[in-house]
């Protein structure tokens, strides 16, 4: 452990200090840096905009704080001396979301295993603190109606590309604890559900953005399979509240954490709720999966988290309703707006 690592402060206050959010160009780390710049941080993100944006952070781009470095992490060459540098390392880089493995598994496997174990690596080699965020997506097949941190995974299987982003986050969250175990490094890890607001894109089949961008341009809402599957929808806002509360605790360290809303709706009603809010024209359509995906898709009937965990160690709950994400989302979709 290099000496910088005795001057942190561990209750998280900021001060100035230096804190890295990889991924910070994208859609939940853009929000995460603008938060930590108004809480007085000084911020490094490295990111390589291969699904994020610099216009993420054109709100901050002048900010004395904050240093963008655009590489992917594990060609990073100054990788280690900031991570030395830093009180806490935010690893959100990854290529994101089942749809994006089925395009490109090779790549996107990579991407999460590689770029993971170098940010890994550094912030071992320093002791600094990282939070980890992993996935819904690990918990897989799991018949229960609430998700917890301790139970068991069930994925489907390895020729099914669509498990890949589950096994490939879970993978990062197995590298996290041996590096905490046989390095000592404090990790906490977070498995976030569904979470929308500004900035998240439907390229990559992200429901709630593909839903309201059709209900704004009166287009056919799309809906795969029958819409009996149901969801949890967390504002990125509070996402990013839950974040920063495990940043600064250090009981957090070592953990798992889920980190999602509490309104468990289906796709139906999602997409009703998207029409009824935006007053909006379009019609629902549904797509049976074996047209919107590969042969073999397997999906999860619900999903759904138990923040107990969460809850009872930093005392956060989810504040902002469905009706707002939407409102949100809709606002940063409109033409001349945040997304062009
Ligand atoms: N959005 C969700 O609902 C959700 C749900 C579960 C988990 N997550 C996790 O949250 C994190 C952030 O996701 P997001 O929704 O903001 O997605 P995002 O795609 O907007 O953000 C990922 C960022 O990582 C960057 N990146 C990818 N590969 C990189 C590399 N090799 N080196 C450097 N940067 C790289 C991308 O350019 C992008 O800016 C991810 O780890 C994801 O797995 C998100």
């Amino acid at each position: 452990m290099s000496n910088t690592s005795a001057n942190r402060n561990p209750a998280g206050d900021s001060a100035g200090q230096q804190v890295v959010v990889t991924g910070g160009a994208g859609f939940i780390g853009s929000h995460l840096t603008e938060r930590l710049l108004a809480d007085g941080w000084r911020v490094v993100v490295i990111d390589d905009l291969s699904t994020g944006s610099l216009a993420n952070l054109a709100a901050v781009a002048n900010h004395p704080g904050l240093e963008i470095i655009c590489s992917k992490l594990s060609t990073c060459a100054r990788l280690g001396e900031i991570g030395a540098g830093s009180a806490f390392i935010f690893h959100l880089a990854a290529a994101v979301g089942v749809e994006l493995i089925l395009k490109e598994p090779l790549a996107a496997i990579q991407t999460n295993l590689r770029e993971t174990e170098a940010i890994l690596e550094a912030a071992s080699r320093s002791g600094t603190p990282l939070l980890l965020t992993s996935t819904s997506e690990v918990y897989g097949k799991s018949p229960k109606l609430w998700l917890e941190e301790t139970d068991d995974l069930i994925i489907g299987q390895p020729h099914l590309s669509r498990w890949a982003y589950s096994c490939s986050k879970l993978m990062d969250e197995f590298l996290a604890f041996a590096h905490a175990r046989t390095r000592h490094l404090p990790v906490t890890v977070v498995r976030l559900f569904n979470t929308a607001g500004p900035r998240q894109t439907g390229r990559h089949g992200m429901v709630l953005p593909r839903f309201v961008a059709a209900a704004l341009e009166g287009q056919p809402i799309r809906i795969f399979g029958d819409g009996t599957q149901t969801r949890c929808f967390c504002h990125v806002a509070d996402t990013v509240e839950a974040l920063l509360r495990l940043q600064r605790l250090p009981a957090a360290r070592g953990e798992i954490f889920n980190i999602g809303g509490d309104e468990e709706l289906s796709m139906s009603a999602l997409a009703e709720r998207v029409v009824a809010t935006l007053s909006s024209k379009s019609v629902i359509q549904y797509i049976p999966y074996q047209d919107a995906y590969p042969a073999g898709f397997e999906e999860m009937p619900r999903r759904r988290p138990s923040t107990a965990k969460l809850e009872r160690i930093t005392g956060f709950r989810p504040g902002r309703r469905l009706g707002e994400i939407i409102v949100d989302v809709a606002e940063w979709l409109r033409p001349g707006r945040g997304a062009g």
